[in-house]
C-alpha cells in the first residue's frame, strides 16, 4: 500500500533537530509540497518562504534542472567509491565551483553539510602548519555569537552558550574574538555598520597572550547568521585579514550561508574584497536540495600536502560521500541555475528594495532595530522581560498562521528569502510581519 506520506501516523518515533519536540508534536506544522517561492502545508495553504528553507534554496523550490538533473544521475551512477576512485561529476563540480570562487582560491574538498566544512577546515589549517614545520601551530580562534555547526571542533569555535555548555569540556586551546554586535552604536544599520572595526584588534592581544607560533587558524562567518544577522562593521574584515597575514595565522571564513549569492555577490570574500585562505560552504552549493558542503581552498595551502612520495595518500580526511555523484549533479545544476537566471545579480538588484521594505518595520511594535545586508535581514524585538525568545517564537507562530515562514534566534527575527523573489513578494512577506508585530503582546 503507498504511504500517505501527508498525514504521517505517529510522530513520536522522529527525534526532531534544534525543536521543541513537545510542543511541535502537539501542533505540527508539516510542510508537504513546495515550488519556487512557497511551500504547501498539510492543510493545504501556500506559504511564502521568506528564509530559503534554512539559509540553503537560494535559487527557489523544485527548480526543473536541478530535478531532473538528480533524477538522471541517480539512473546512471547512483554512487561510486570517494576514496582512491573518482568519477567525472565531481571533478566538473569543483571546477565549476573554482570559475565562480574569489580569484586565489583554487582547490575543493567535499564535505556533506556545513558542519562538516568546518570541521575539515579546521583540521586543514593544524595539518597544513604541521607540512610546513609549524607543529606548535594548533590554537584556533573563533568568535562569540559565530555559528559553526554543530560538531566538536565547530561548537568549540562557536559562540553560542546553549550549543555549548551542554556537552562538556570541547577543544582544548581555543580562544574567541568578541562579536561584532554593537547595538549602541550601530542600531538601524543600513549595509555594513560604521563602529567596530577595532574589535579586530582583540586578535593582537590573544597573540600576544599565547604567541603567533601556537594560533593555527581564526575562523568568523564574514555575515553571521544563525545567531541573528550580525554584520561585519566596515573595515572590520579587513583588518582581520592584515592581522592574521603579519602573524603567519590562517584565516577561514564560514560561507555557509554567505556562499552562492546570498549578498548579491558569489561569496562575501568578493563582496568585501578580502581573501581568505579557506572558504568553508554547503547550503546553497545543491540549492540544500542534496546534502554537500565543500571547502574551499588557496594553491598555497592545498600544495603544502602535496608532498612525500606519490603512491601516499596526503590527507588521512574524507567523507564516504565526499563527491557524491548526485549531489555533484545537483551542484552543477544548481550553478547552472544560478548563471542562467542570473539570480546573484539579482539578489543584488533588489537588495535596496529589501533593505528599505525591511526599515520600514522600524516603528513597528516591539522593534528596537532593523539590520540588512544583500538579501539578509534581521528585525530584533525587546523581549518579554524574564521570558527571552518568548516573543519572537509567538511572532514565527503567527507569521505561519498568515503563510508567510520567518526564522528566529533569540528575539531577532532573520530572514533570507530566495534569491528569486519578487518586489511584490517581499511587501507580502514584510507587510504580513507588519501585522503579526502589530498584534502580539
Ligand atoms: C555559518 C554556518 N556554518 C555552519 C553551519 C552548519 O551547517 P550544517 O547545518 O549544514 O551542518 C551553518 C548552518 O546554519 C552556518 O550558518
Amino acid at each position: 500500500m503507498a504511504l500517505d506520506r501527508k498525514a504521517p501516523n505517529d510522530l513520536n518515533a522522529f527525534w526532531m533537530p534544534f525543536t521543541a519536540n513537545r510542543q511541535f508534536k502537539k501542533n505540527p506544522r508539516m510542510l508537504v509540497a513546495a515550488k519556487d517561492m512557497h511551500y504547501t502545508t498539510s492543510d493545504g495553504r501556500q506559504v511564502l518562504d521568506g528564509t530559503a528553507g534554512l539559509w540553503c534554496c537560494n535559487a527557489g523550490h523544485c527548480r526543473p534542472k536541478i530535478t531532473e538533473a538528480i533524477q538522471r544521475q541517480a539512473a546512471e551512477l547512483d554512487y561510486a567509491p570517494a576514496f582512491q576512485m573518482g568519477h567525472p561529476v565531481a571533478f566538473e563540480l569543483a571546477n565549476r565551483i573554482i570559475e565562480i570562487a574569489p580569484k586565489g582560491i583554487e582547490h575543493v574538498f567535499y564535505t556533506n553539510s556545513g558542519s562538516e566544512s568546518v570541521e575539515t577546515a579546521l583540521k586543514l589549517a593544524i595539518a597544513y602548519h604541521r607540512a610546513k614545520g609549524q607543529a606548535t601551530r594548533t590554537r584556533l580562534i573563533g568568535r562569540e555569537r559565530g555559528y559553526h555547526g554543530v560538531n566538536f571542533g565547530g561548537i568549540s569555535v562557536g559562540g553560542i552558550v546553549n550549543n555549548r555548555r551542554h556537552f562538556g569540556s570541547l577543544l582544548n586551546g581555543v580562544d574567541h574574538l568578541p562579536h561584532t554586535h554593537l547595538p549602541d552604536d550601530n542600531r538601524w544599520s543600513r549595509g555594513q555598520p560604521e563602529h567596530g572595526a577595532y574589535l579586530a584588534d582583540d586578535l593582537e592581544k590573544l597573540v600576544a597572550l599565547h604567541g603567533a607560533e601556537t594560533i593555527a587558524a581564526v575562523i568568523v562567518e564574514p555575515v553571521a547568521g544563525s545567531t541573528g544577522v550580525i554584520l561585519p562593521p566596515k573595515g572590520y574584515l579587513e583588518k582581520l585579514r592584515a592581522i592574521t597575514k603579519k602573524h603567519g595565522i590562517l584565516l577561514i571564513f564560514d560561507e555557509v550561508i554567505t556562499g552562492f549569492g546570498r549578498l548579491g555577490a558569489p561569496f562575501a570574500s568578493q563582496y568585501f574584497d578580502v581573501l581568505p585562505d579557506m572558504m568553508t560552504t554547503a547550503k546553497g552549493l545543491t540549492n540544500g536540495v542534496i546534502p554537500m558542503g565543500a571547502v574551499l581552498t588557496t594553491a598555497e595551502l592545498h600544495d603544502a600536502f602535496m608532498d612525500g612520495p606519490e603512491n601516499m595518500i596526503e590527507l588521512f580526511h574524507g567523507y564516504t560521500y565526499s563527491g557524491n555523484p548526485i549531489a555533484s549533479a545537483a551542484g552543477i545544476a544548481t550553478l547552472e541555475t544560478y548563471k542562467e537566471e542570473a539570480l546573484f545579480e539579482r539578489a543584488a538588484e533588489i537588495a535596496p528594495y529589501w533593505e528599505d521594505a525591511l526599515h520600514s518595520l522600524r516603528d513597528s511594535r516591539h522593534v528596537i532595530d532593523v539590520r540588512n545586508m544583500g538579501l539578509i535581514g534581521a528585525v530584533e524585538l525587546d523581549p518579554i522581560a524574564g521570558e527571552p525568545t518568548k516573543r519572537a517564537f509567538s511572532a514565527f507562530l503567527a507569521a505561519y498562521d498568515k503563510n508567510i515562514l520567518i526564522r528566529t534566534t533569540g528575539d531577532i527575527i532573520a530572514m533570507s528569502p530566495p534569491l528569486m523573489i519578487t518586489r511584490d513578494q517581499i511587501d507580502t512577506l514584510i507587510g504580513t510581519l507588519a501585522d503579526v508585530l502589530k498584534s502580539l503582546d
